[in-house]
């Protein structure tokens, strides 16, 4: 246990400061300056405009290795060029598996839903590191282009592990997995699988699943059947979006990205551009933000004072110019400004909400978080070890403006003797060769698939046969990509075409 801990700080870039600054100011007010020091490090545009492209300093990185929570503000991505998010970059190199969101009706802020009187609690973890987000883009042929989708086991342990934990914690009862395995069988498949095998170990926790587009429509018309969900890292961004809508928006919805050893914590809206150094934006989501990081540190009693004092703040009426409630007895036409806001909240300090539940407030008010041991090296995670491999074939991607036919008749001639045959050409997923429609139509870039002869045993050859298969026809055609098709157990490791 640690008395004092130092915390990285990232104002960001926008309203950035204006509302890191407020919500310091109203932490410093709650006495969280007596357990917690800020250290300022470098990431953001003014990095970007120097010419780092990464958007970050050596020193900031190593920095927070060496604290292993950063606070950050929005930042701003570089449009064009190279110059990749800076809070993507950073939650892929710290390993923050799951992003955590909470939703939940404030006083004061008008939606669908409080109108209704239907009062919303929930929250969603997103898998947060893998999926189409690693960035693993290709230019395939003149007229295709490809983001790779990796799905890895041990990714899926980790965030749904992380889940269950945090239901645990918070006394949720059940979880939904989000997910579209019925089209994406192997990799949202895994997804859902992984899911189901770590929920064996948590038994007092209910389970479902719910295919995402059906998801979203149900948090259109009754969000609060939904305590937690957890989903794929595309799938949960959109989704989590939606959920901060029936809420009130992006300013209201606070962020974690948790990994095994560094915690970020962010506001989930961007910079605001149109009303930085205005000094009117909406500190909210960055102190909600905050309080979950006072959390995770172990100030529990800090963060629980401050959030009764938002709570009885906002339920007076107190507002930025972005959101209001009329009907409450302190609204007031003119906003606060940001600073005026956070005024607000100090003057509500040790109140607690009347009009909505306020939060219990625990003895825990000293540091309970312990920086992890620096590891050697990159660990290496697995789930899976000791699997039977077997060759079965490979596919190969050609970049072609050729019919399906034409294809089909140089791949066969390619393949004579060799332990391959040709079993089907697919374009864009749909089988177009040995059958097909005439109707489907087809862009430059084919997959052709060869599976082992009649005749030749799987396990009897390795993966040079399908390398040497993939150089012959590369004397020809020009080879964009090879997969190895195997059985991994006994299990076919590919997926079949659309119609094969
Ligand atoms: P944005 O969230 O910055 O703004 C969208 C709209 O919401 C604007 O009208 C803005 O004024 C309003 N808004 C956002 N936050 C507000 C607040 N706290 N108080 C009052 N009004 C608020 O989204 P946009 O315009 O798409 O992105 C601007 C920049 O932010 C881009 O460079 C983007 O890459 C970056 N960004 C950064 C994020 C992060 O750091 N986590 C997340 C999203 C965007």
């Amino acid at each position: 246990m640690t008395s004092r801990l130092t915390i990285a700080l990232a104002p960001g870039d926008g309203i950035g400061p204006e509302i890191m600054d407020a919500t310091l100011r109203l932490f410093k007010e709650a006495k969280v300056h007596d357990h917690l020091d800020f250290r300022p490090v470098a990431m953001g545009k003014s990095v970007f405009d120097t010419g780092n492209s990464k958007g970050i300093t050596d020193e900031a990185v190593r920095a927070i290795e060496d604290c292993g929570v950063v606070f950050k503000g929005p930042m701003e991505t570089p449009k064009g060029g190279g110059g990749k998010s800076i809070n993507v970059t950073l939650r892929k190199l710290f390993s923050t598996f799951a992003n955590f969101r909470v939703f939940k009706t404030l006083p004061g802020v008008q939606t669908v839903f409080s109108k209704a009187g239907i009062r919303l609690d929930f929250s969603i973890v997103r898998e947060n590191i893998e999926d189409t987000y690693g960035g693993v883009e290709h230019r395939l042929s003149n007229d295709m282009i490809q983001c790779k989708r990796l799905i890895s086991a041990p990714g899926c342990d980790q965030v749904h592990r992380f889940t269950f934990q945090t239901a645990k914690r918070l006394g949720v009862t059940k979880i939904h997995c989000g997910h579209k395995a019925n089209i994406m069988k192997m990799t949202d498949g895994l997804f859902l699988e992984r899911f189901r095998a770590v929920g064996k170990d948590f038994p007092e926790i209910e389970t479902g699943d719910v295919i995402v587009d059906a998801l979203c429509m149900n948090m259109a018309i009754k969000p609060q059947q939904y305590q937690m969900l957890v989903l794929p890292n595309l799938q949960g961004d959109i989704v989590s979006d939606l959920a901060a809508g029936l809420v009130g928006g992006l300013g209201f919805a606070p962020s974690a990205n948790i990994g095994s050893n560094i915690a970020i914590f962010e506001a989930v809206h961007g910079t605001a551009p149109d009303i930085a150094g205005k000094g009117i934006a909406n500190p909210t989501s960055l102190i909600l933000s905050g309080l979950m990081m006072l959390r995770h540190v172990g100030l529990l009693k800090q963060a629980a004072h401050l959030e009764n004092a938002l709570l009885a703040a906002l339920e007076t009426g107190l507002r930025t110019g972005d959101f209001g409630d009329p009907s409450l007895p302190g609204y007031r036409k003119e906003p606060a400004t940001t600073a005026q806001f956070v005024e607000g909240i100090i003057e509500r300090l040790g109140e607690k909400p009347k009009t909505v539940p306020a939060v219990a407030v625990p003895e825990q008010a000293t540091p309970t978080f312990a920086h992890p041991a620096r590891p050697s090296g990159q660990q290496v995670i697995r789930t899976f070890v000791n699997v039977v491999t077997t060759v079965v074939g490979c596919d190969i991607y050609l970049d072609t403006p050729l019919s399906p036919p034409a294809v089909a008749e140089e791949m066969q001639r390619v393949a004579q003797d060799t332990p391959f045959k040709l079993t089907l050409i697919s374009n864009r997923g749909t089988q177009v060769w040995p059958t097909g429609s005439v109707y489907t139509e087809c862009v430059d870039y084919y997959r052709v698939r060869f599976e082992l002869r009649d005749g030749v045993a799987p396990g009897a050859i390795g993966q040079s046969r399908a390398v040497a298969l993939m150089d012959k026809i590369a004397e020809k055609f020009v080879v964009c990509s090879y997969e190895l098709l195997r059985s991994f157990d006994g299990v076919r490791g590919y997926s079949l075409a659309q119609g094969q």
